[in-house]
């Protein structure tokens, strides 16, 4: 059998590639999105306490009650939004998951769906495995603002979906009042659906509000909102997300669901759901965060880096024009191999694949851990 690809040009995750140099270099790295620090020991403790309860068998096809339960409660006083936990909120195997559901679910061949770049890696395949077509809208430099005029001028009767992502990943923005107004007044006019990525909703600071699609009503309606307890809990490999969308289109979403994995690991619903009964234990996240970030963006005043302040997200970007004028792939692999250091090229999130001279620092470390980056990167 001769084996066709149904992306034959897709390469391998740049997350993937860039850990393993780190690994084979021995550098700090700062380059995947995750921690490297263990969960809240109370989490663990839970985590133990639901596989010894005997709560390991499927969980039922939406999630664990329980968690819905929480996760609507969650979102009715925080964002004032009302979503039923049986029929519109479903538990999936990591926020990527949700987004392969998403997009599944509301893509249709030919349909053009706008996306702004740079972007998360993970939603043009999906949008290309379902036939959908991105139109690539590229954020403003240096602040990763969406122009709206841009997207105005590329709406067509075949939009079909709009990807949000804020707090953004790699840019580190948020959305203002005056994307939520623009928002408003093109999804008056037009139809499409708002697939919204908020997998940083509570690694947002300075006090910013996280304007999350839920809520605003008229938003919230054509919306479908995803979320990562992964990113939220320090738990990345426990691989467990959500979406929330009205109940007509959470139907759809559970019907790909449902023979993608069909349900997500049992204890671990459990155990999140117990542990959110104290709110403080994500609305306190922006300051454990904010703390990092001023720390390694303090730190990088010292270096030949230029920095750009994120208001959320756990990354950081920094301009490297004067250290190199190599492109961003190459100086990256520079950083791992000779000053221990693994960032990410930020072309990989541009459909050009052109340098920007950007890279990405991932600040979800120890204090220790960013210290010692520190050192390595202003020496160089
Ligand atoms: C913007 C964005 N969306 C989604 C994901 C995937 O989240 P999960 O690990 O819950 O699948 C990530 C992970 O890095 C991300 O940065």
């Amino acid at each position: 059998m001769q084996i066709k690809s149904k992306q034959p040009d897709l390469p391998v995750s740049i997350f993937s590639v860039m850990s393993a140099l780190a690994h084979q270099h021995k550098a700090i790295n700062l380059s995947q999105g995750f921690p490297d620090f263990d969960p809240d020991p109370q989490l663990i403790t839970l985590l133990e306490k639901h596989v010894r309860a005997g709560h390991n068998q499927y969980a039922p096809m939406p999630g664990v009650a329980e968690l819905n339960r929480a996760l609507a409660e969650k979102y009715r006083t925080l964002y004032n939004a009302s979503y039923d936990p049986k029929t519109e909120i479903t538990i999936t195997a990591g926020a990527t998951q949700a987004l392969y559901a998403a997009f599944t679910a509301t893509i249709f061949p030919g349909d053009e769906v706008i996306v702004f770049e740079p972007w998360y890696d993970a939603y043009l395949p999906m949008i290309r495995y379902n036939g959908g077509i991105p139109v690539t809208i590229p954020l403003t430099l240096p602040d990763f603002r969406i122009p709206w005029d841009e997207v105005r001028r590329c709406i067509s009767p075949q939009t079909r979906a709009i990807v949000i992502n804020s707090p953004h990943n790699p840019g580190g923005a948020v959305l203002s009042q005056e994307d939520i107004d623009a928002l408003h007044t093109l999804s008056a006019a037009h139809d499409f659906w708002i697939i919204s990525d908020e997998v940083y909703e509570h690694i947002i600071f300075d006090d910013i509000p996280h304007r999350s699609m839920a809520r605003y009503p008229e938003l919230a309606r054509r919306s479908i909102v995803i979320g990562s307890f992964g990113k939220t809990f320090h738990a990345t490999g426990w691989k467990v997300g959500y979406a929330l969308a009205p109940e007509a289109l959470t139907r759809e979403l559970r019907k790909i669901h449902q023979f993608v994995t069909f349900s997500v690991h049992t204890p671990t619903q459990h155990a999140y759901a117990e542990y959110m009964s104290d709110p403080g234990r994500y609305t306190g996240l922006g300051t454990f965060y904010q703390k990092r970030r001023d720390l390694f963006l303090d730190g990088l005043r010292n270096s030949r880096f230029k920095a750009i302040r994120p208001s959320g997200s756990y990354f950081v970007l920094a301009d490297y024009s004067a250290i190199s004028d190599a492109p961003d792939v190459e100086f990256a692999a520079t950083m791992t191999r000779e000053y221990g250091v693994a960032v990410i090229p930020t072309s990989v999130f541009y459909e050009d694949g052109v340098s920007r001279g950007l890279i990405r620092f991932c600040f979800a470390k120890k204090e220790e851990t960013l210290n010692r980056a520190l050192e390595a990167l202003c020496r160089i």
